[in-house]
């Protein structure tokens, strides 16, 4: 299993033999090395409406027939678009080809801005657990810190786990750590930051406050691999 950092919270898997892109926010992303008509994603895999997470999910999806996997009302918003999609909700897994993918709590809020100002709802912000290749990673979406961390600490040893740290829209690098000290995960890898000026972050306050995990500040394009 490989995975690359993109920028923000956009990250690209590739496991048993399938290319997952994770939050695809690349038109208007001025960290990302990602050109949008290069990718040729099999899944496209969603945290919540946002903007800046699905991004340019509709012309990727639809230049590479990728599958797209949502939060339900934010699958039901992209299904009515033309995409193939597939809806979950929280606490929901299901096994699909590359492995299987369980959506877990993240406390934020979710809603699509379309292009003539009009705010559609797109049901709960997410964060996910993927299991393949006997490898199980952790992408948080955008969350604030919340106690049941713990809980996901306890049912699943990760391996990676990417987590926001930007604060502002997010946990900071303070509750990061916390959060990472609750998840245990062996790497930990800080996204969401840098992007825009109100999520300006030292990585190195986040760094030097874990003690167990692994901190791996990526620059973008840089991977890891399992
Ligand atoms: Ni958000
Ligand atoms: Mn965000």
């Amino acid at each position: 299993m490989k995975l690359f950092y993109h920028g923000h919270s956009v990250v690209k898997i590739e496991t048993n033999g399938y290319t997952l892109l994770i939050d695809p926010f690349i038109t208007g992303n001025e960290l990302t090395d990602l050109v949008v008509e290069e990718q040729q994603p099999d899944y496209i895999l969603l945290t919540h409406g946002h903007n800046d997470h699905v991004g340019d999910t509709v012309a990727i999806a639809k230049q590479s027939g990728a599958k797209v996997i949502a939060p339900n009302e934010l699958a039901i918003y992209l299904g009515q678009q033309g995409l193939d999609t597939h809806g979950m909700n929280i606490g929901g897994s299901y096994t699909f080809d590359f492995g299987k993918l369980t959506y877990t709590k993240a406390f934020h809020s979710s809603s699509y801005t379309t292009e003539d100002g009009e705010i559609v709802y797109t049901g709960m912000p997410a964060g996910m657990i993927i299991e393949a290749e006997g490898k199980t990673v952790y992408h948080a979406g955008d969350t604030s810190l919340f106690s049941d961390m713990k809980l996901i600490g306890e049912l699943y040893s990760i391996d990676v786990a990417f987590l926001p740290i930007g604060d502002n829209f997010t946990m900071g690098p303070e509750h990061a750590a916390i959060a990472t000290s609750w998840i245990k995960p062996r790497i930990v890898v800080p996204v969401h930051y840098d992007t825009f000026p109100p999520i300006r972050q030292n990585p190195e306050t986040f760094k030097e406050r874990v003690e167990e995990s692994d901190v791996r500040i990526l620059n973008v394009g840089q991977s890891i691999e399992l």
